[in-house]
């Protein structure tokens, strides 16, 4: 029997609440700005990745949720499987007697426990449970943050899902992107009470891609240099202060006003991108009502790339929150039976994991 070398992980989905828009280097998935997210409960949301090596496979081959795809058209993929290899080949110099993995071919199967057409960022945790499986294969010695920059070359987004808690993008200065990583800015213990819910407005694949949306902003939005220069750093390190003081109404404030800039950044785009629906601006009105009416910012919304609500919430405002959308938005009789998830996300599980 021919030598099979495999590890197993899991990594978790996050949500930005100040938003990754813009690259200044499209090879590197090098940023225009800072961004900071939360890393959701891998409990409801997670993508698992299963790797095997072996000098018998005679190519790298990918299935995803079982059906297979073709690794060498993704540029990203291949450029995160060679950059996890060189890192691997590294370590082989040093070892003389290690197993020469670098050189052989991978078979990757990978799997989200959520439904792929639910518009939620499974690029993120695919990516990053991708690398966090190359890692734990290859026994590689870098810490989280130094792998979230090979995340970040499959998924900008991904290098966040490299930690749980609280999670900042350092956009980084250097043309290499050798600063450009994942921190996490507090662990998933540190404000337990935080809750999070998605409201899966459609289940329909995005319009306009966030790659190619990006894009076209940096290329063509007057307001885009605005949010970066003048906006976002600001927001960056108001957001970290409310997160360490456990400020809910600021956390939330901030929250939906970078969403909402956003999405204001991606309208100012010419051809403009309009990611929200009528349903999700319903559902923004909504909390605002809410809000209004307990005298307090008690529940924030933010989107991402497609019109999908995430509420973030306290576990003491969240049980009458689901109550109200549920009342306000119930669930059309064609909706998959797992569209509208009930039940407030716990948040803030561990980094990926190895099974
Ligand atoms: C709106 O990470 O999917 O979700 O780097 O091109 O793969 P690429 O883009 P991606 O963009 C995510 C954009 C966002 C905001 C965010 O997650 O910060």
């Amino acid at each position: 029997m021919a030598a099979v070398f495999e590890a197993t992980v899991t990594a978790p989905v996050n949500i930005a609440v100040i938003k990754y828009w813009g690259k200044r280097d499209s090879t590197l998935i090098l940023p225009t700005n800072s961004s900071l997210s939360v890393t959701l409960s891998q409990d409801h949301l997670r993508t698992r990745t299963t790797i095997r090596a072996s000098p018998t496979f005679d190519r790298d081959r990918l299935w995803l949720n079982g059906a297979e795809e073709d690794v060498s058209a993704s540029k990203r993929l291949v450029n995160a499987i060679t950059t996890a290899r060189r890192l691997r080949a590294e370590v082989e110099k040093q070892q003389t007697d290690a197993v020469p993995l670098s050189q052989w071919p991978v078979h990757v199967s990978s799997e989200n426990n959520f439904p792929t057409a639910a518009g939620l960022a499974s690029s993120a945790s695919g990516y990053a449970a991708l690398v966090s499986a190359l890692a734990a294969l290859f026994e590689l010695p870098q810490s989280a943050s130094e792998l979230s920059r090979v995340a970040r070359v499959g998924s900008g987004s991904a290098c966040r899902s490299m930690f749980g808690g609280f999670v900042a993008w350092q956009a980084g200065v250097a043309a290499d992107g050798s600063d450009s990583l994942a921190v996490q800015v507090a662990d998933h213990t540190h404000w337990p009470e935080l809750q999070a819910l998605i409201l899966v407005v459609s289940d329909r694949k995005k319009t306009v891609s966030s790659t190619a949306g990006m894009q076209t902003t940096v290329e063509t939005s007057a307001l885009f240099p605005e949010r970066v220069r003048a906006v976002v750093p600001g927001r960056m390190e108001a957001m970290q202060k409310a997160i360490a003081e456990r400020d809910f109404a600021t956390f939330a404030a901030l929250t939906m006003q970078d969403s909402n800039q956003f999405h204001a950044v991606c309208l100012d785009t010419y051809p403009p991108i309009s990611y929200m629906n009528d349903t999700s601006r319903s559902i923004a009105a909504l909390v605002h009502a809410f809000n209004a009416a307990v005298g307090r910012t008690a529940a924030a919304y933010t989107y991402d790339a497609g019109p999908n609500a995430v509420i973030y919430a306290l576990e003491s405002d969240m049980r009458d929150l689901v109550e109200l959308f549920a009342y306000c938005f119930p669930r059309a009789e064609d909706t998959a039976p797992d569209a509208f998830y009930p039940n407030p996300l716990g948040l803030f599980e561990s980094p990926a994991s190895v099974g």
